[in-house]
């Protein structure tokens, strides 16, 4: 039966695990420039209803690497953008491709989509997810830190796709999560309580000091995600405080590593000295993903690619 990408919670960590194992070994084989075909002939279709760069270019460039090709998406030029409807979209789609990435919206299209496509979706971000960033992410600190699982972690500023996302992780690897965002940015309570009724240790306060202090590994995104562009300013009063600077960076482990998924607004929930800084494995993150995103393909395609 097929499996889909849509949602950490939905995946095992023994499963996880073996994705950064052969993340591991496609990463070597890239460096080491050895061929990895693993998915020769076959064709990945990316939907794109928000922008991306990294999403978009991991994908296309990974795709290309395991031998296959990648077509790149607009839902604004396709009939996606007029409101031909998804279940319909998924059934063409999956005529022509052997898997399906989107960046949307709604969690629930992605859902629809998986629901009618007889091929593996990814979820390339939505409100509510970021699967893909996570894994990379994760793999990134694994290179650093092999007690990875034991680490930790901490989340500062907006409760969002990318904080929900690293809820899923903390229950499915059980290290401890402390969340700190501002009154009214807590995120998603469904979320949180599905990951604490499998006995998840996740932290929620309101003071980014109490999160940080002895944390392993600190973690920021931006205060408004694509689609909240303008509640920009009325998000720039509210998450004051909840920067990720020297001064909080001085609170966490001595040797903590700094994360953000990228793109960052420097100056606003980041410091460009931390970004530059020695503790940040932020462009590691961001190359990580080229190699993540080939392994969670070739997990979900390569069956088809043997059989
Ligand atoms: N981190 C991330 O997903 O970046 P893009 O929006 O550039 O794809
Ligand atoms: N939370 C951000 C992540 C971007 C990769 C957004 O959704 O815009």
């Amino acid at each position: 039966m097929k499996k889909d990408f849509l949602a950490l919670s939905e995946w095992s960590a023994t499963e996880l695990e073996n994705i950064f194992s052969l993340c591991r070994d496609l990463k070597n084989k890239t460096k080491a420039g050895v061929p990895h075909p693993l998915l020769q002939g076959q064709t990945l279709a990316m939907i794109f209803e928000k922008s991306s760069t990294r999403t978009r270019i991991s994908f296309e460039v990974g795709m290309f690497q395991l031998g296959g090709h990648a077509l790149f998406l607009h839902s604004g030029t396709t009939q996606m953008g007029r409101g031909e409807p998804i279940k319909d979209t998924a059934r063409v789609l999956a005529g022509y491709c052997d898997a399906i990435m989107i960046r949307t919206y709604a969690q629930a299209a992605v859902e629809e989509l998986a629901q009618w496509a007889k091929i593996p979706v990814i979820n390339g971000l939505t409100d509510m997810y970021h699967p893909c960033q996570i894994m990379a992410d994760l793999f990134t600190v694994s290179e650093h830190r092999s007690n990875y699982r034991d680490l930790v972690y901490c989340w500062i500023g907006d409760g969002n796709n990318m904080a929900n996302s690293w809820i899923n992780a903390a229950a499915v690897f059980g290290f401890e999560l402390r969340v700190a965002t501002p009154k009214g940015y807590e995120p998603n309570a469904a979320v949180l309580a599905r990951a604490e009724a499998v006995g998840a240790k996740i932290f929620l306060t309101h003071d980014p000091q109490e999160a940080a202090r002895g944390a392993h590994v600190l973690n920021t995104d931006v205060w408004a995600s694509m689609g909240q562009e303008a509640e920009q300013q009325l998000r720039e009063k509210a998450f004051v405080g909840y920067q990720l600077n020297e001064q909080l960076l001085g609170l966490a482990a001595a040797d903590a590593l700094v994360m953000h998924c990228l793109p960052a607004h420097r100056g606003e929930e980041i410091t460009d000295a931390v970004i530059e800084g020695p503790h940040a494995v932020i462009f590691a993150q961001a190359e990580n993903r080229l190699h993540i995103q080939k392994a969670i393909m070739a997990t979900l395609m390569r069956d088809k690619a043997c059989s």
